[in-house]
């Protein structure tokens, strides 16, 4: 099941919830910064031993102070107009998040807008290769019930809306 809400991704008790990281994995603002404040300075302790994450791709770590279990962190492109190879990276992080919350058994697992923040990415393109590869992903992850978009401002809500219904 596909849903979209507009709130803070830090308050949804969901088995996992997803950051919007950098290559770093070191914390940033944004998305990033809300969900190191609310889960607390362990997060930052096990990101330190990551050894940061490559564009496209995602790292798990334990959820701490937050309601939710997991946080997958995974690092979208930077918006360089579109021809940088960013739908298939940004396609990227939603499928490599969710092949590992499969992998942990989440059942359930929020979604910020990955790259529509600092990195530019125009969020109606944006949502659209959320939604498309989602919903392709989610044919070879039978153990996950339900795919939350969490939307920050009214506006980006109303984009997921339309592609959801
Ligand atoms: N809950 C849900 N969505 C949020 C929240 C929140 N608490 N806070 C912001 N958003 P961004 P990016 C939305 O910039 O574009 C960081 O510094 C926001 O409105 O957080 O992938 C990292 O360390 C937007 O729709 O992520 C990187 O350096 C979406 O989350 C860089 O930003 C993503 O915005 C990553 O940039």
């Amino acid at each position: 099941m596909l849903t979209v809400i507009k709130a803070d991704i830090t308050t949804l008790h969901v088995d996992a919830i997803v950051n919007a990281a950098n290559n770093s994995l070191l914390g940033g603002g944004g998305v990033d910064g809300a969900i190191h404040r609310a889960a607390g300075p362990e997060l930052l302790e096990e990101c330190r031993k990551l050894g940061g994450c490559a564009t496209g791709d995602a790292k798990l770590t334990k959820g701490y102070r937050l309601p939710a279990h997991y946080v997958i962190h995974t690092v979208g492109p930077v918006w360089h107009g579109g021809t940088s190879g960013e739908p298939g990276l940004l396609a990227s992080c939603y499928r490599r998040s969710l092949e590992i919350a499969e992998s942990t058994g989440a059942k359930s697992i929020a979604f910020p807008g990955i790259g529509t923040g600092v990195y530019g990415y125009p969020v109606d393109h944006a949502a659209k290769i959320a939604v498309d590869t989602v919903r392709e992903t989610l044919k070879s992850c039978p153990g996950i019930e339900k795919v939350v978009f969490c939307c920050f401002s009214e506006k980006d809500r109303a984009v997921y809306e339309g592609l959801i219904g």
